[in-house]
């Protein structure tokens, strides 16, 4: 018995895994182990030697049980080590590159714009995209009879039954805003007016939702000359060319007095716009002479002030500027349009800095 002992006390000391213990658990004390073969024979003892016998291979099968146990769990423990050894991680080490989002080419545009008219005295305001019927149409010298109220495709919001004011309308342009700006600030007066408007109208240059800005200065000795000058500040910044021509042609909007559509002379050669070369001519926006009626709905004496306005469109200037054809994708949100059009985030347009590099 003290040979069974030591020879498997020493096999398990030895065993380096727990497929060679598990073989050895079966050779001992298995169901046809050898010290299970041994205490079979104490049935063919006598009394007095199954006395003695008895409780010694029951203490022999008690201590290798409790060997195999004792080795499984420091095999166990040596494994565990040697896992955690070889799955160490460096948490210190820099993160993966993650692929960083882009400023939409309206949002880059928009900035441009106002850094440009910053640089000139400019600041923005802002008005509500649900506008009162008065702000959008009559202040602005359109009566509820003129022809541009129709052609604006506006968008009506709802009224409740036996409700008898007009309802509100989604702003079809940004030219409320100048409203909203002389009563609040009355003149004089230097603002840019950037925003959402609405029209029902969809194709390939134009969708229901899109962007305006709007310009108004006001001052007691303001003429067209300095909106000349100011469009042609701003057109050669925002194009970044050294040199443009301006085009005023002569024009009719309720709210100016006189009004002129400005263009610009570009080139179209090889499908790729040049401005301020060629023999084209690019219609940019609309402009005049703040009309007298506007000044008044706005609390202000035309008599003491007067100023010019402006209205372009801001998505349109995207298009011409990033050669971006059609306006629908604008809106879409197709993560490979916005990754080919978009601009890095941190790159905020300056004037010193660069408008768009
Ligand atoms: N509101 C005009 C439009 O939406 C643009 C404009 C603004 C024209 C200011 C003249 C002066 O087309």
């Amino acid at each position: 018995m003290d040979d069974l002992r030591d020879k498997y006390i020493k096999l398990i000391a030895d065993a380096g895994d727990e497929s060679t213990l598990e073989d050895l658990r079966v050779q001992a004390v298995g169901k046809k182990g050898e010290i299970s073969l041994q205490m079979r024979e104490l049935g063919k003892m006598s009394a007095e030697e199954r006395q003695v016998m008895g409780p010694r291979l029951n203490a022999l099968k008690d201590e290798i049980n409790s060997a195999l146990a004792a080795k499984r769990e420091a095999l166990a423990d040596a494994a565990l080590d040697e896992r955690l050894r070889g799955e160490w991680l460096d948490v210190t080490l820099p993160a993966r590159g993650r692929r960083a989002g882009t400023i939409h080419p309206i949002s880059q545009v928009t900035e441009e714009v106002t850094a440009i008219f910053a640089d000139m005295g400019f600041a923005v305001a802002e008005g509500p995209q649900v506008e009162s019927d008065w702000h959008n149409f009559d202040a602005l010298n359109i009566p509820g009879h003129h022809p541009a109220r129709a052609e604006m495709d506006t968008f009506y919001m709802h009224r409740a039954e036996g409700d008898e004011r007009p309802p509100h309308v989604l702003r079809t342009h940004t030219s409320p805003v100048q409203i909203r700006s002389m009563e609040l600030q009355g003149a004089p007066i230097r603002v840019i007016c950037p925003g959402r408007v609405y029209r029902a109208d969809y194709d390939q240059t134009h969708t229901p939702m899109f962007h305006q800005v709007e310009g108004l200065a006001l001052d007691t000795d303001i003429s067209m000359a300095n909106l000349k000058w100011t469009l042609e500040e701003f057109v050669k910044a925002f194009f970044e060319v050294d040199d443009v021509e301006l085009r005023f042609r002569a024009s009719h909007f309720p709210f100016t007095e006189p009004s002129a559509e400005v263009d610009i002379r570009c080139s179209w050669e090889g499908g790729q716009l040049k401005v301020g070369e060629g023999d084209d001519w690019l219609e940019i926006l609309g402009s005049g002479m703040v009309h007298p009626n506007v000044l008044r709905a706005g609390g202000i004496n035309p008599n003491v002030h007067q100023g010019f306005a402006f209205g372009m469109g801001i998505d349109r200037l995207a298009m011409l500027k990033y050669g971006i054809p059609d306006l629908r994708a604008f809106f879409d949100s197709d993560l490979r349009w916005l990754r080919h059009y978009g601009f890095a985030s941190l790159d905020v347009p300056t004037l010193h800095g660069g408008l768009s590099r």
